[in-house]
């Protein structure tokens, strides 16, 4: 018998190359939060549990160093995920075109989504304290899986509906951007702090 896997979803493991550019992300982070009075606006308005920079900013390496170097870093990852996948992209590249600062305090969540209007998507952690929430991915079929039987308790990730990561500081996690995803629930005072980013096929 033969058993054979195909349309696998892909989630790419890589890490910022020095560890000061953790630190200076990290201060940057602290330093864009405490001057973001937009951003603190849009977050208790929306019930946003933490603060972000989404709605507010989008001009994060223009504000630090660091933002830029992180971009810098990103790009390359980006190429190394387009090729994995055999991408062909003709004329066209791969552009930044958003990234932003999440924080999540204790309770903080993001619940079920998908990035839409890019191609790859994903996040840099700069502070992963313990307690704090676990990102989690969702087979894209699960949408067809009317009758799919429970899977046995010792089946393998591979076999899995489910991934979970607890990513440490340093790491960087990128996904094509119509994989679901969500961050669970924070257990944790001690801010998780990640940076997100999306990119696009540009001419
Ligand atoms: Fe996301």
């Amino acid at each position: 018998m033969t058993q054979i896997a195909l349309f696998a979803s892909h989630i790419q493991h890589t890490r910022l190359s020095q560890s000061e550019l953790v630190e200076d992300l990290h201060d940057a982070c602290w330093m864009i939060e405490d001057g973001d009075q937009a951003g603190h606006d849009w977050c208790e308005q929306e019930g946003y549990p933490g603060y972000t920079s989404y709605a507010s900013l989008d001009d994060l390496p223009q504000r630090a160093p660091a933002f830029a170097e992180l971009v810098t870093q990103l790009d390359a990852f980006a190429h190394q995920f387009a090729e994995a996948r055999y991408w062909d992209l003709g004329s066209a590249r791969l552009s930044c075109d958003s990234l932003w600062i999440n924080i999540l305090g204790e309770g903080g969540h993001h619940s079920g989504h998908i990035h839409p209007n890019s191609v790859i998507s994903g996040t840099c952690y700069i502070a992963v304290p313990s307690g704090s929430g676990r990102i989690k991915f969702e087979d894209p079929r699960i949408a067809m899986m009317m009758a799919a039987p429970p899977l046995k308790r010792d089946a393998p990730e591979e076999a899995a509906r489910f991934a979970y990561r607890t990513p440490t500081p340093g790491d960087v996690l990128m996904w094509e951007s119509w994989l679901r995803h969500e961050v669970l629930a924070s257990q944790t005072e001690e801010p998780r702090l990640s940076i997100s980013f999306n990119y696009s096929v540009v001419e």
